[in-house]
């Protein structure tokens, strides 16, 4: 097997077995309010909102995770099966491997397969151009694609970049693409440096990936014999700090939050902290991986219940009034807001 098919499998076992350590991704600092008196029923509580410029019936999909190796392949074709059932988006893994090696090609190909008219989202990392973004896409008939910034996971992998030159690239890529185009981190956090730079290029859709659920810092230290990387593990900015970054661009950017969502009260506490819509992996895989595909079948429909009722108990009918609620900020959060 390709090396880079080998990896795949890797992150998956290793990012499971991490799962239980994940450290906080701050949400706990968020204080919502309540109103006592919603004044509304809960069959008009109205939870679709979009992502990428699509109307999505439920504020939150499956994020990038997978493909590239047998195992990986089977992983996405349960995904998708899920995916299809419950009208969710879903982005695959990098498909970077299936560019050079054919038998990765069908562990993406299924997710479309399986799911013929949903939302298939592609990804691709920032060293790819325009050419190898459009096999990307074509792969999957993808309807959106997302580019993730790892410069901290290439860093930390011996066998990863050294080399960062990503701008220019990007900024072809936004222009050129067939799809509106997601720039995501992958779990580190998109911070105001970065976004500036993404906002100056033209960039309308972003996901913050912060810092707080799945770690590619620990997953690669984990993948070694010497874990002389450990000390990088908490740099990352928190999904609730990522979020707060992004809302002095939320005139430019429509937000995707993700990093260590786990329940509706997360989902609900990043849509008030102004997210569109909220991405899923970890949880979602450790969900398939302990509880089957019917256990995730069955997680994914409680939230979309658990959302709706948070929603009333704060007397917002839909995620616009959720945009306008007011939350209340732990003092490190306020500090933290107070010197961006
Ligand atoms: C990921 N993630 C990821 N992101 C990406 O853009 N391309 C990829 O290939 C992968 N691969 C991948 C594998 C596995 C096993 C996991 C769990 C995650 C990152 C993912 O999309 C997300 O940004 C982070 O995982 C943070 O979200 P969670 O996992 O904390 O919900």
């Amino acid at each position: 097997m390709d090396i880079q098919a080998h990896r795949k499998d890797e992150h998956v076992i290793i990012a499971e077995k991490l799962y239980q350590e994940s450290a906080s991704n701050d949400l706990g600092e968020v204080q919502l309010l309540l109103d006592s008196l919603p004044e509304l029923s809960l069959e008009e509580i109205d939870i679709s909102t979009k992502l990428a410029g699509r109307d999505i019936s439920a504020p939150f999909f499956i994020n990038a995770m997978t493909g590239g190796s047998p195992e990986t392949g089977k992983i996405n074709r349960r995904l998708s099966k899920i995916a299809q059932v419950n009208n969710l988006a879903l982005a695959t893994g990098s498909q970077s491997v299936a560019l050079h090696d054919k038998e990765a090609v069908h562990s993406f190909k299924v997710v479309r397969e399986n799911d013929p008219t949903g939302f298939i989202i592609a990804n691709l990392g920032a060293s790819h151009g325009i050419e190898d973004a459009l096999k990307a896409i074509e792969m999957t008939a993808a309807q959106a694609l997302e580019i993730h910034l790892n410069p901290a996971q290439e860093l930390v992998m011996p066998e990863g970049d050294r080399e960062f030159y990503w701008l220019e690239q990007l900024t072809g890529l936004i222009r050129q693409g067939p799809v509106p185009v997601i720039i995501k981190e992958v779990g580190m956090g998109l911070s105001p440096k970065t976004l500036a730079k993404l906002q100056k290029i033209g960039v309308q859709y972003i996901d913050v990936a912060g810092y707080g659920g799945t770690n590619f810092i620990e997953i690669e230290n984990e993948r070694r014999h010497r874990k002389e990387y450990s000390f990088l593990k908490n740099v990352g900015l928190s999904t609730a700090k990522s979020l707060l970054a992004a809302q002095k661009f939320s005139n430019d950017f429509s937000i995707t939050a993700s990093g260590g969502i786990r329940t509706a009260l997360d989902i609900v506490k990043c849509l008030a902290l102004g997210a569109d819509n909220v991405g899923i992996s970890g949880f979602f895989l450790h969900t398939l991986i302990k509880q089957g595909d019917e256990g995730l079948d069955r997680t994914v429909k409680d939230l979309k219940k658990q959302i709706a009722k948070i929603m009333l108990l704060l007397g917002c009918k839909n995620i616009a009034e959720l945009h306008e609620q007011k939350v209340i900020l732990s003092a490190e959060l306020q500090a933290f807001r107070n010197q961006l």
